[in-house]
């Protein structure tokens, strides 16, 4: 009976809506109960779909912030600061473990990639979600875990990260965008080299600049050997190859345990190459979907 009595005071409130906010002001009845199904609904039809491509493969990446700024803040070691790279690694591992579906995710700078399985259904596959719950997970991990890698510096202020999705459509599309990045890293990763090398040596960073302007991979690997008696394939690999972690407990590297609430999650994080087939060949569940 007193249900019966609210709701017909409801609809007769709907009408007057001025009197319903005053009679919700003397706490009469929650002006958010009544105002449920309101004129307002409408303001959902601009929320439009995003839903990711069925069958396609999923990427997200997630790239610091200028973060050309902030090595610079933190006094990274140039080229590489693997307390740096190590903490890049520590919060992708945390998203994996928050994210199931993430079959792998490759690395290497400021930058890491999150690879969906093929078929998820996480968040209905809707990309927005799936972008910003990505780079969320990965920011608040980074200044989680900061001070286990950079025990002796305070963070001076908070890094961002930006992400985006793409979809690529195909294995091989797959495959060839994970290359593009670890070849990026390959030559983002030989000039820095020969840059900084030139640069402790005495020459500017104009000079060092100017002297390697037009060179190709060959040229560099000869400057290093030559000039300061570096063999480039000697460096470490994970300066070289960058860094990917798939789930898989049979594999030697770094085990690293992406925790979210209950789930512990045992993933590794590798420094090798994901160009040639082998990494491929010998782990085809990857690929599976
Ligand atoms: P936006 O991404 O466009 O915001 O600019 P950014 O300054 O972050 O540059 P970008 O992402 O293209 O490149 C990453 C930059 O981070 C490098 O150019 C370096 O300046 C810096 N960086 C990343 N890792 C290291 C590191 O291990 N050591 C040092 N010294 N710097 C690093
Ligand atoms: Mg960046």
């Amino acid at each position: 009976m007193l249900f019966a009595g609210r709701v017909m005071v409801r609809s007769f409130l709907h009408k007057k809506s001025g009197l319903l906010q005053n009679l919700c002001t003397l706490k009469t009845l929650p002006y958010e109960q009544v105002m449920t199904h309101s004129q307002y609904d409408y303001v959902k039809s601009f929320e439009i779909p995003d839903p990711c491509l069925p069958n396609c493969w999923p990427v997200v990446r997630i790239d610091g912030k200028n973060f050309h700024k902030f090595s610079t803040a933190h006094n990274f070691e140039k080229p590489n600061d693997d307390r740096a790279l190590k903490l890049m690694t520590a919060a992708a591992t945390s998203v994996m473990g928050l994210l199931n579906d993430i079959v792998l995710a490759y690395g290497q700078s400021d930058e890491y990639s999150f690879v969906f399985k093929k078929k998820t259904k996480a968040y209905n596959r809707r990309a927005s979600k799936l972008s910003s719950v990505v780079v969320s997970q990965f920011s608040t991990s980074y200044v989680y875990h900061w001070k286990k890698y950079f025990p002796e510096l305070e963070l001076q202020y908070p890094p961002a990260f930006d992400s985006r999705l793409v979809l690529y459509p195909c294995d091989k599309n797959l495959r060839d965008y994970l290359s593009w990045r670890q070849v990026d890293c390959h030559i983002n990763n030989m000039y820095n080299y020969c840059f900084w090398k030139l640069v402790q040596s005495g020459l500017t960073h104009m000079e060092s600049q100017e002297r390697l302007k037009g060179t190709l991979s060959g040229d560099k690997n000869e400057l290093l050997f030559s000039q300061f008696g570096i063999n480039y394939n000697n460096l470490p690999q994970l300066h070289r190859k960058g860094t990917v972690i798939i789930r898989d407990k049979s594999e030697n590297g770094d085990c690293a345990h992406g925790k979210s609430g209950k789930d512990k999650v045992t993933v590794v994080a590798l420094n090798t190459d994901i160009i040639g087939k082998q990494f491929w060949e010998e782990r085809p569940h990857l690929l599976a979907g």
